[in-house]
């Protein structure tokens, strides 16, 4: 597996010639210029919720490739209502194809769409590919949830939100990577918006003082799982 982060929380993740954007938000991210969204590659796009920082460039990138738009109930009738197509699963749930499964796992946040209208209840994925399991968390604060996912899926990597103010910040992204049974993170969320501005090399080091490792990518770089 593949993941090159596109900056925020989007996600680009490739695999056995499938490729799945997480997220994107991408044209309205200044950090992350340098990517075109014309140029990026999607199968599937999969939306934690419905917050403008993950769903302004949904309906571009899945015009573009004709991507199924995959995500909670009220996301996926919002999309299929365009005539996008997608997938709607809700908590608990599921999304197994050819080459991988998408479980719908719970998150503590908010979901509602820039017009404040209902995004269903927000959410993250625990997606399983090639025999590697990775857990994206999404926006979620610190939750005893994440207890539930190492009972079934041993983790490769967890993709968690570092940013604080919305999500957790790097103390409790620390105590949920002890959650979810995995020292591997790939950090998130962070830096895009003064409020969520990070010290990165303080972060390592405090992942380091508990024997975890966290991997921050420069936006385009990419992390083999
Ligand atoms: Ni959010
Ligand atoms: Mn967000």
């Amino acid at each position: 597996m593949k993941i090159t982060y596109l900056g925020h929380a989007s996600l680009h993740i490739e695999f056995s010639e499938t490729s799945i954007i997480v997220d994107p938000f991408i044209s309205g991210n200044p950090l992350a210029a340098h990517i075109d969204i014309n140029n990026l590659q999607a199968d599937y796009i999969l939306v934690t919720h419905a917050h403008q920082d993950h769903i302004l460039d949904v309906e571009a990138i899945a015009k573009n490739t004709g991507a199924t738009i995959v995500s909670n109930y009220e996301i996926a009738m919002h999309y299929g209502a365009k005539d996008f197509n997608v997938f709607a699963m809700n908590h608990g749930g599921t999304y197994t194809t050819e080459t991988f499964s998408a479980k719908y796992v719970n998150a503590i946040h908010t979901s509602s769409f820039p017009d404040g209208s209902y995004g269903g209840q927000p959410g993250g994925f625990v997606l399983t590919a090639n025999g590697k399991s990775i857990y994206i968390a999404g926006d979620t604060a610190l939750t005893y949830d994440m207890k539930l996912i190492p009972m079934q899926t041993k983790l490769d990597v967890a993709i968690l939100p570092i940013g604080d103010t919305f999500t957790m910040g790097v103390e409790d992204a620390i105590i949920a990577s002890d959650f979810v049974e995995c020292g591997r993170v790939l950090g998130y969320h962070y830096d895009s918006f003064p409020p969520i501005a990070i010290d990165k090399e303080a972060a390592k080091i405090r992942f380091k003082e508990k024997a975890k490792s966290l991997v921050l990518l420069d936006i385009g770089k990419s992390l083999n799982v």
